[in-house]
């Protein structure tokens, strides 16, 4: 016997461990070599799945699984690792069959179930994924992500109370697990007792279990209770933690424990708008938000030749608003996919596309009758270049409709208020209107929202080239 030939078992150990490890160029050459060694089996397929996925290759990742499926229908390791490649493709139909096929060839194994369970909740089902994912937590109670997704499904489902449950089970098992923590602050963050998520930051700081995202969250807790010195101390932590993170550099910014830059940074923007898209409408309509109606009463009777360009169009409620009169079509642009979804849903936009709405504007396109930016303007401090890059994508006598929020006890032109908005004065809306060559046809104070009670003030404007 040849005791110098590779072992294939050994290769293939190899290679899950390059993998695991992020080795990733050495796991591509070693499974290469295992390939040439022995004739493919359901084993080296799932090696180079597993490879794909963890490249973002998920062409490659399906490519190697599809034919080996069909050859083997039964295989349920490879039908999970299919369904989670079509999972990551946003493919949700095709991979939820998938994860069902693998629980039905193997009940045992709990990550096929979390898999569907996860599936089941993103398509809109929340109580099949709680049963799911119970089943797969009871298996592996000791897995922190199926915790996070048993608690994101019961949240779903309007059960916020076990999902809290659920979270605080899993930080007792599993006391290191960040996530969990961040998830568990996050859930009362948004049921809005602020006391109990600065609790739950604190407890993860004692346990030395706070993480960056951590901090951050214990930050906007403790600035939501006005507790602005604490929350700065806690950003200032984040951002020891992160110091690159986008994320984090804005809400230290906004916290004014460091220079505020000129505008939010897309990649917060993005982060923030994707993770409230699913309850974006209820809360909004919940706080009395008023600029689509403003938006609609200013286009009322009035000769709106389209296309209208919508910026940060969001989920589309400006669209809805506009939905019953003579204008259209109607062109959005924003940057949360999650946002932008839900806009698409609505089949009310002829055209969305998704970008910073700056760069949008200075790539060449259509020439717009109105440019609409209902309570987008808040994510930038200067609206100079804002301005500047609308005006010559409207047509002569076009209108720039915008909405802004406003602080009566500042005189400074912007300001970063404690919830990551700017707020802005009258004159510099004016003086960026006229730089960019708008005239200021209309621009009055008007309640945004109403948040705790009392109205939000700003201001809503029709500039004219
Ligand atoms: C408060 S929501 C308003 C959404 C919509 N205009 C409405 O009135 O319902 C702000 C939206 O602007 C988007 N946004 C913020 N800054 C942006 C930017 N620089 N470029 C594109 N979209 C942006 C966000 O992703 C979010 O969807």
């Amino acid at each position: 016997m040849d005791t110098h030939a590779p072992d294939p078992a050994a290769l293939a150990g190899r290679v899950r461990e390059m993998i695991d490890s992020g080795r990733l160029n050495a796991a591509q050459a070693v499974l290469a070599a295992l390939t040439r060694l022995a004739p493919a089996d359901g084993g080296t397929v799932a090696l180079a799945a597993r490879l794909g996925i963890a490249a973002g290759r998920l062409d490659d990742a399906l490519a190697a699984l599809d034919p080996a499926i069909a050859a083997d229908p039964a295989d349920a390791g490879l039908r999970r690792l299919r369904a989670d490649v079509r999972h990551r493709r946003g493919e949700h139909v095709a991979a939820a069959i998938d994860a069902a096929e693998a629980v039905a060839l193997d009940p045992t194994d709990p990550s096929g179930k979390a898999i569907l369970g996860v599936l089941m909740h993103e398509l809109g089902r929340p109580l099949d994924a709680i049963a799911c994912l119970a089943e797969a937590l009871g298996a592996e109670p000791g897995n922190p992500a199926f915790v996070e997704a048993l608690a994101a499904a019961q949240a779903a489902a309007g059960t916020l109370d076990r999902a809290a449950a659920t979270l605080a089970t899993g930080i007792a098992r599993i006391p290191p697990a960040p996530a969990l923590r961040n998830a568990a602050m996050l859930l009362e963050i948004r049921r809005r007792d602020f006391p109990a998520a600065v609790r739950l930051g604190e407890a993860a700081r004692a346990a030395g279990a706070a993480d960056a995202c951590g901090f951050g969250l214990l930050g906007h807790a403790l600035s939501s209770l006005a507790r602005h010195d604490e929350a700065s101390a806690a950003y200032e932590e984040a951002l020891k933690l992160a110091p690159e993170d986008p994320y984090v550099r804005h809400l230290v910014a906004t916290a004014g424990a460091r220079p505020g830059a000129d505008r939010a940074p897309s990649p917060y923007v993005r982060a923030v708008f994707d993770g409230y898209a699913d309850r974006f409408e209820s809360h909004l309509i919940a706080l009395g938000y008023r600029i689509p109606g403003l938006v609609r009463a200013a286009l009322v009777g009035t000769d709106a030749a389209g296309p209208l360009l919508d910026l940060g169009c969001g989920t589309g409620l400006v669209g809805i608003a506009l939905a019953d009169l003579p204008v259209g079509p109607l062109h959005g642009v924003d940057l949360s996919p999650r946002m932008l979804a839900r806009a698409a849903a609505k089949s009310l936009y002829a055209a969305l596309h998704e970008a910073d709405l700056l760069t949008f504007l200075e790539t060449p396109g259509p020439d717009y009758g109105v440019i609409i930016a209902a309570d987008v303007l808040c994510y930038f401090g200067d609206l100079a270049p804002v301005f500047a890059a609308v005006a010559p994508r409207l047509r002569p006598g076009g209108r720039f409709l915008v909405s802004c929020e406003t602080d009566p006890a500042t005189p400074a032109a912007w300001a970063l208020g404690p919830q990551g908005r700017y707020t802005h004065h009258p004159d510099h809306l004016r003086n960026a209107a006229a730089a960019a060559g708008l005239g200021v046809t209309t621009l009055r104070p008007e309640t945004q929202r109403f948040q705790n009670d009392a109205p939000v003030p700003g201001l809503f404007g029709i500039l004219t080239r």
